[in-house]
């Protein structure tokens, strides 16, 4: 895989470091990362409803500088963003998670790790950034039981419970690609065994989604997390919720922060654009957890539009997998050094000191 070498001019928005992903990975792996379920309609609603939400900048407030520090459950981050769960890293990247996280670590944000990563989390945790477990509730209970203790030793910051995953949404492109593993790839969280049905290509079958439903437990209820609650000693996120009762749900079960997301257009085609929901959901449960957002994030206006509308902070997916994609963890670094950036002179544009300033802001919607 590439390295970055003198002749790439440095990315100057995160738009970049997808072409420079795509001209470097197996089309199938381009194929399963970048795209969503269905007809990609939420997929692509993400971006348009983002673009629509215009932001009244605010003048002479008297700023020559602005701060992005901000905290989330509790710890200070270097900005109020977090690099989102993504299955598979070493996909991508021969060096995979410990890469990623190791950008993260260095940005100052949290790391969330995927019960699908393909780095045993206690390695991931070694990198020495704040590192979230993202839990995906697997049908044995024992299982789950061994990974929250492994969790919790590892020195894990929070748990991050992925809810809109009772099976994987139907996704065409890795149906039409037959997608599955290459060997090298493995869900190094589970135990050895059922990884064989991820690495098998049948026509006209994701092998990833045949392995996931498999593994994961479909039928979930508030009550579980409630479960989870009294056995996890750690702040709990509620991840990929779109209706603002099932926030209210996920507080009522203990939850600290809730991720509005749809799953980057990957789960439910034709759920609505999670930053549609945004608003809703923190009239709903804004005073009592954190909201933070995903789906469609791709630079420092986003990110702007997010608090702007109530957010704690954000989640970002895609971009930074094709940073890593593009050159390994000095690509995934400049590019979170680029979002900080450009953070930065959102802020500035728009007035405001910092975070909560921002939270402050009025939006119009557009077009
Ligand atoms: C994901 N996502 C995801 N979410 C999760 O909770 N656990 C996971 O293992 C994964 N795996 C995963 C793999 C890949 C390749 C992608 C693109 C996404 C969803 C992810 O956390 C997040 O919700 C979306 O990616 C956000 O949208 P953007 O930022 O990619 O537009
Ligand atoms: C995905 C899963 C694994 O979106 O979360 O591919």
């Amino acid at each position: 895989m590439a390295e970055p070498s003198l002749a790439d001019p440095p990315a100057v928005s995160l738009a970049d470091y997808a072409e420079r992903a795509r001209a470097v990975l197996p089309a199938d792996v381009w194929d399963y990362v970048a795209g969503g379920s269905g007809a990609e309609v939420t997929l692509a609603a993400n971006r348009a409803a983002l673009d629509r939400v215009a932001v009244l900048p605010r003048m002479l407030r008297g700023l020559d500088t602005v701060s992005l520090g901000t905290r989330l459950l509790g710890r200070p981050y270097a900005m109020p963003v977090g690099v989102a769960p993504m299955a598979y890293q070493r996909l991508v990247h021969p060096e995979g998670e410990l890469a990623l996280a190791a950008a993260a670590g260095a940005a100052g944000v949290p790391y969330l790790a995927s019960t699908l990563g393909s780095t045993p989390i206690e390695q991931v945790t070694g990198v020495g950034a704040e590192v979230w477990f993202q839990l995906y509730w697997l049908r044995d209970r024992a299982l789950v039981r061994d990974l929250l203790d492994r969790v919790v030793a590892a020195g894990c910051r929070a748990l991050v419970v992925t809810v809109d995953v009772p099976v994987l949404g139907r996704r065409p492109r890795d149906l039409r690609n037959a997608f599955r593993l290459p060997a090298h790839v493995v869900a190094a969280n589970l135990p050895e065994g059922r990884d064989a049905l991820a690495h098998a290509g049948a026509p006209g079958v994701s092998a990833v989604a045949a392995h996931t439903s498999a593994s994961f437990a479909p039928a979930l209820r508030w009550s579980d997390l409630a479960w989870l609650r009294e056995h996890v000693d750690l702040p709990l996120v509620v991840k990929g919720l779109l209706d603002p009762r099932d926030a209210v749900e996920a507080v009522r079960s203990g939850a600290d922060a809730v991720v509005v997301s749809n799953h980057g257009g990957r789960q439910l085609d034709g759920a609505p654009p999670s930053v549609t929901m945004l608003p809703e959901v923190v009239d709903a449960v804004g005073e009592e957890c954190q909201v933070l957002l995903d789906s469609g994030i791709c630079g420092g206006t986003d990110v702007l539009r997010a608090l702007a509308l109530g957010a704690a902070g954000v989640l970002v997916g895609r971009p930074l997998l094709w940073a890593l994609a593009a050159g390994g963890r000095p690509a995934a670094q400049d590019a979170l050094t680029l979002l900080a950036a450009e953070l930065c002179d959102a802020f500035t544009l728009a007035g405001c000191a910092d975070p909560a300033d921002a939270r402050e802001l009025r939006t119009i919607a557009v077009g």
